[in-house]
């Protein structure tokens, strides 16, 4: 559903800067991709590339055949909108709205009716598990149910594409935890393709597929087998090898 070929990012400046160099990567329908390395490696670079927020200096990006680089700016607004879904490490939650305003604001633009919108907001809740806070402000609930609320957001839409930079990276280890059982649950049951960055070995070990890239390129990629610990201990061994930054072991948790 996703394809990514031939993709380098040059960022142009007093000094240009190569971030990604020949990137390509398929990934199909309904699969579940962590993207770690280094920072600075271009993990972030390559999201907004997926993601359609900055465009590639040379390649390609089809997602589901269609290149939304090439779309209008109206039309990309649009495509972002109703086909992707983001998440990221600092919730972007709005303070002055409630959990359940913040979950349909992506329907509220597209002139979804009331009833439908309840109904798609108690579906993503449940999913969630943050049905008894859908009242209360922002300021009145915990990171972990701040990120679940986030992600009922992300996907209220339905989006084909969910893409989420450091989900956990400002969660505690038991909220971490709860919220990747949750994309796992979203993505097994709804079929919903997910990307995920991340410098948490534990969180990605809940990828089906863990790509890894340093210096703009790709490094190297393992698939999860049935168990979860001993692809969690592989992905250590990638990172270590990787060197630099990119082992974030100071967490380790199992
Ligand atoms: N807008 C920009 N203009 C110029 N250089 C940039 C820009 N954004 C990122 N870079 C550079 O591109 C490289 C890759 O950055 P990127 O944000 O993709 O890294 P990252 O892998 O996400 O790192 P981190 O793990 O720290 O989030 C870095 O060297 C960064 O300094
Ligand atoms: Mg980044």
């Amino acid at each position: 559903m996703l394809q990514v070929v031939n993709v380098t990012k040059i960022y142009e400046g007093k000094v240009s800067y190569r971030a990604l160099t020949n990137i390509n990567m398929t990934v199909e329908q309904g699969e579940f991709v962590g993207i770690m390395g280094p920072s600075g490696s271009g993990k972030t670079t390559f999201l907004n590339m997926v993601s359609t927020i900055d465009s590639p200096t040379s390649g390609e990006v089809l997602i589901d055949g269609k290149n939304p680089h090439k779309l209008k700016r109206g039309q990309l607004a649009l495509f972002r909108r109703r086909e992707l879904g983001f998440v990221f490490q600092d919730f972007n939650l709005l303070d002055t709205l409630t959990v359940r305003e913040n979950i349909v604001l992506p329907l509220t633009l597209d002139g979804v009716s009331v009833k439908e919108m309840d109904r798609r907001v108690s579906e993503a809740a449940a999913k969630l598990g943050i049905e008894h806070i859908l009242d209360k402000r922002t300021y009145e609930i915990s990171g972990g149910q701040a990120q679940r609320t986030a992600i009922a957001r992300a996907i209220i839409h339905a989006p084909k594409l969910l893409l989420a930079d450091e989900p956990t990276g400002n969660l505690d280890s038991k909220a971490s935890r709860d919220v990747l059982e949750t994309m796992e649950q979203i993505n097994r049951a709804d079929g919903t393709t997910m990307m995920m960055v991340t410098h948490d070995a534990l969180a990605a070990s809940y990828c089906d597929r863990v790509v890894f890239i340093k210096d703009g390129e790709l490094y190297n990629e393992i698939h999860r087998g049935e168990n979860r610990q001993a692809f969690f201990q592989q992905i250590i061994d990638v990172l270590s090898l990787l060197g630099g930054n990119a082992a974030d072991l100071s967490g380790v948790r199992l």
